[in-house]
């Protein structure tokens, strides 16, 4: 008879406390939902941008020539071919990259913990957009980072407030976190004055940037601005990216650009966390871009996605039109941010929507202290545009519901 854990044993030590992400936790409340639910919660793509891949055909031809090096141990810091890819991609938008300034990483996401590892201590000040991604602003606080929320407007992180606040708390930051193209939650691209702020004041402080840009090539209107990467002079800057949103985000691959030394300082961690990224993820990049498919692929994808952003604007325009419900307009990405009248609680909405089956994340889950609580984040990528009709219908009666 073996032992069990016993979940009431006494407690000797109470952990430290762990951050994560209600962004994440929505996928399980939705998965939990007994009826059917539109959800404006996941930042996925779409089934039918998975579908275009074709991914089953794909894995067969890696697994079939590729044998062992598809499905064995890879090495840390990446498929070589790979990597030589994303320098390429890299070089190819400025950014002056070769391979030994990237390691792949197991989405964007490990490469943004592995800057933290680098660059975070306990009381170390990060500076981030607020509202912003979750789960780095959790990531961040993991490592004990003190995490200084500056506000972010329809041209991204306010710079100017960064450095008043800063200045007035007396601290030097020692990292930028900023999603510098359709950032999520709110879908606002800094603006091409604020990223040259924001490079001089990251040499001020003498801090490093973590420049997370996985939405970058889904641009649906407007022009590319220059990467903070390419305008950093001797400014530190990692830049980190991703095939999630733009191939298959299940395999897991990222990857992160930063000078050599501090790739083989992230190689060093990763080796602590996983070894190396999934070997099979890595092959089906490589096999899927060099068939020369890639680009194809993510014209259709913005094709796919400009038509769902304007069905949901459209639909929000529709159902919400004299309640005091606002939205904005980005130029890519996934999301809209929503703002409700100003005693509204998204939180209680919520409640009422997956009641009517839709669900979405309440602007609170992007912030630490900043308070978001009448808006929402508004996640367009994943539902067909009938379903997003369908969705937005049954979001205007969970609205009326429960906002007075
Ligand atoms: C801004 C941002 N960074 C990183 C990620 C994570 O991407 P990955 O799946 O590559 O870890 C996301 C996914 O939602 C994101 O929105």
């Amino acid at each position: 008879m073996g032992t069990a854990i016993a979940t009431g044993a006494r407690r000797w030590l109470e952990p430290y406390p762990v951050y994560g992400s209600f962004i994440d936790e929505t996928i399980g409340i939705v998965a939990r939902q007994t009826r059917d639910t539109v959800s404006f919660a996941v930042g996925s793509p779409a089934q039918e941008a998975l579908r275009l891949v074709g991914a089953e055909e794909l894995a067969q031809a890696v697994i079939a020539r590729d044998g062992a090096r598809a499905l064995g141990y890879g090495i840390t810091e990446g498929d070589p071919e790979l990597r030589d890819l994303i320098a390429a991609d890299a070089r190819a938008r400025g950014v002056n990259a070769t391979a030994d300034q990237v390691i792949v990483t197991a989405g964007a996401l490990q490469a943004i913990d592995l800057a933290c590892r680098l660059f975070i201590r306990p009381g170390d000040v990060a500076v981030v957009e607020s509202p912003g991604f979750t789960n780095a602003l959790s990531a961040l606080r993991n490592h004990g980072a003190r995490v200084l929320e500056v506000p972010a407007d329809d041209d991204g992180l306010d710079v100017a407030a960064a450095a008043r606040l800063l200045s007035e708390s007396a601290v030097r930051a020692k990292l930028f976190f900023v999603v510098p193209n359709f950032q999520n939650p709110t879908g606002a691209t800094l603006s091409a004055t604020r990223r040259e702020m924001l490079v001089a004041l990251a040499h001020d402080q003498r801090a490093v940037i973590v420049e997370d840009d996985p939405y970058r090539l889904l641009r649906y209107r407007g022009s590319d601005l220059p990467s903070l990467a390419s305008l950093a002079g001797d400014v530190m800057v990692i830049q980190t990216g991703s095939f999630s949103k733009t191939f298959l985000p299940g395999i897991r691959v990222g990857w992160a650009i930063a000078d050599p030394e501090l790739v083989r300082a992230m190689a060093a961690a990763k080796q602590t966390m996983d070894s190396s990224t999934s070997s099979l993820g890595q092959r089906l990049v490589v096999e899927f871009i060099r068939r020369g498919r890639f680009a194809a692929h993510v014209d259709a994808l913005r094709v796919l996605y400009a038509e769902k952003q304007a069905r949901a604007r459209a639909a929000l325009a529709r159902d919400f039109a004299g309640t005091g419900v606002g939205w904005n307009d980005p130029e890519g990405g996934f999301y809209l941010w929503v703002t409700l009248p100003r005693s509204a609680s998204a939180r209680q909405l919520l409640g009422a929507a997956l009641e009517e089956g839709v669900a979405f994340v309440p602007g609170d889950a992007f912030a630490i202290e900043r308070d978001n609580s009448a808006a929402l984040r508004f996640s367009y990528s994943s539902p067909t545009p009938e379903r997003i009709d369908e969705g937005v219908r049954r979001l205007r009666r969970a609205f009326d519901r429960v906002v007075t």
